[in-house]
């Protein structure tokens, strides 16, 4: 099994770090156009296996792509972060003619490839990718909700005093500070509702502050996050490679599920070898439909942006 990684930055080469550490493939491949970092930070990984006793064979490459030939899994994380006060929508336009290239480089060289789009704003670089190489729409998927319920749970069990990996908790939508849906009707602990053990207003709190988990890290931080990020983008290529079967929400195409088509959006998908498998329709009532309807609004007047560049 041959996984790439694109863009060394601090998202990828923490993605690829978790990679190699659950020795998710044999061949491991960080890839980017900074002289010398892929390379570099390959190596810093590779003279840590002695100590956590993985085998994954990681390399760099500065932009050459025939290094990446026959990749079974690609993620995509280029393109530059954002700012504190940024949104993720503000970097659209230096981000969209990178991932447009890196996607067409990638697939020159690895046809059959399942592709991961994580680079911002995700739903719409999702959706890029998808028109412009007319891969199949099952190989092609965004990642952004497997992070926001994480950042879900880990919000839930500050309140409900718990371990976030025993909660089920989704967010769907857009991945962005106003698009994004966390379904606190549907969060459970130890299969009850956690609306039993929180008040309305502590709910809110919870959704509100998962709303904005990514930019309150970049406040902090001065750029935006990457442990979460790079951690949910392994989760992703794990339930792949592994072909879980797993139930994860994505961004993926939507055509006419949820009410909305033409349009990559984040929903509950089974997850396995041939990528997304199947969308399973979580039976939304009218106030979270609306929610969604206002989501996809929004990520398609961004998408329109495409057609202006
Ligand atoms: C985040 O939410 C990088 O979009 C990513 O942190």
């Amino acid at each position: 099994m041959k996984v790439t990684v694109v863009g060394a930055g601090a998202v990828g080469a923490t993605c690829a770090d978790n990679i190699a550490r659950k020795e998710l493939c044999t061949e491991l491949v960080l890839l980017d156009i900074k002289e010398g970092l892929a390379e570099g930070k390959a190596q810093d990984m590779m003279q840590t296996a002695a100590l956590l006793g993985f085998d994954t064979r990681i390399t760099g490459s500065t932009n050459d792509y025939t290094k990446t030939a026959n990749s079974d899994v690609v993620v995509i994380t280029s393109g530059i972060p954002r700012k504190p006060g940024m949104t993720r929508e503000e970097l659209i336009g230096t981000n969209a003619n990178i991932v447009k290239g890196v996607t067409e480089n990638i697939l020159k060289h690895s046809p059959n490839a399942i592709i991961i789009v994580i680079s911002n704003p995700m739903d719409t670089m999702t959706y890029l990718a998808l028109k412009s190489s007319g891969v199949p729409k099952n190989r092609i998927i965004g990642m952004g909700g497997i992070l926001d319920s994480s950042r879900f749970k880990y919000q839930l069990s500050q309140h409900l005093g718990c371990n976030p990996a025993d909660l089920n908790a989704t967010v769907i939508g857009g991945h962005g500070d106003t698009t994004m849906i966390p379904l606190i009707r549907y969060a459970t602990w130890n299969s009850n509702p956690v609306s039993a053990s929180l008040d309305a207003g502590k709910q809110k709190q919870v959704v509100a502050d998962t709303m904005v988990g990514g930019a309150t890290l970049t406040k902090l931080l001065g750029t935006s996050a990457w442990y979460a990020p790079g951690a949910a983008g392994a989760a992703l290529v794990e339930a792949i490679v592994r072909d879980e079967k797993k139930l994860m929400p994505c961004c993926v195409l939507l055509e006419g599920e949820y009410g909305q088509k033409d349009i990559c959006l984040g929903v509950p998908v089974v997850i396995g070898k041939n990528g997304w498998e199947k969308i399973v329709d979580y039976k939304l009532n009218g106030e979270e439909q609306e929610l969604f309807n206002k989501s996809a609004e929004a990520v398609r007047s961004m998408n329109d942006v495409l057609k202006t560049l």
